[in-house]
């Protein structure tokens, strides 16, 4: 009996490592843009608190993550751009909470998030090279 449930664990191991390479690549994925997700909400508060500490440390979280070889998820010159300029301003809004600027980084913290609906327009309708 211990031996069959041995073996059945090993089968289903195997199975899954065969079979379960795409949906894991997907689950990563989806893993790390959801990050952006609770950045974006922590930035939220900080703003709507005044913390604007935190509004500078989760902007620069945002900054680093547009960098990283997973975001680069196309390699199109409009991903490319909209990556850009995502950057520019999440960096934008970081200077103006340091700056102790909330109406400022309020500002940024909207063009930001405009810019994360515009690039989501955009990959909706092109399809992941997968
Ligand atoms: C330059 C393009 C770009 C920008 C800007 C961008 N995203 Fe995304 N986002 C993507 C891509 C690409 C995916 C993955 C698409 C897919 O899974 O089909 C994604 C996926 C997501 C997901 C879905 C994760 C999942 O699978 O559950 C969330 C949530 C998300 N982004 C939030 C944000 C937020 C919040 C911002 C702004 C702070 C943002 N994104 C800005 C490109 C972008």
């Amino acid at each position: 009996m211990k031996l069959q449930i041995a073996s059945l664990g090993i089968l289903v191991l195997l199975g899954s490592s065969l079979i379960a390479e795409e949906p894991e690549q997907t689950e990563r994925l989806s893993t790390f843009m959801r990050h952006k997700l609770s950045h974006s909400g922590e930035i939220l508060e900080g703003l709507t608190t005044e913390n604007l500490e935190q509004v500078a440390r989760n902007a620069q979280a945002l900054s680093l993550l547009s960098l990283e070889s997973q975001w680069k998820v196309f390699q199109t010159p409009e991903y490319n751009r909209r990556s850009i300029e995502f950057r520019r301003e999440v960096d934008a809004l970081r200077a103006a909470a340091k700056d102790g600027n909330l109406d400022g980084a309020t500002l940024y913290y909207v063009k930001a998030t405009m810019s994360c609906v515009e690039c989501h327009k955009y990959v909706r309708n092109t399809p992941l090279p997968r």
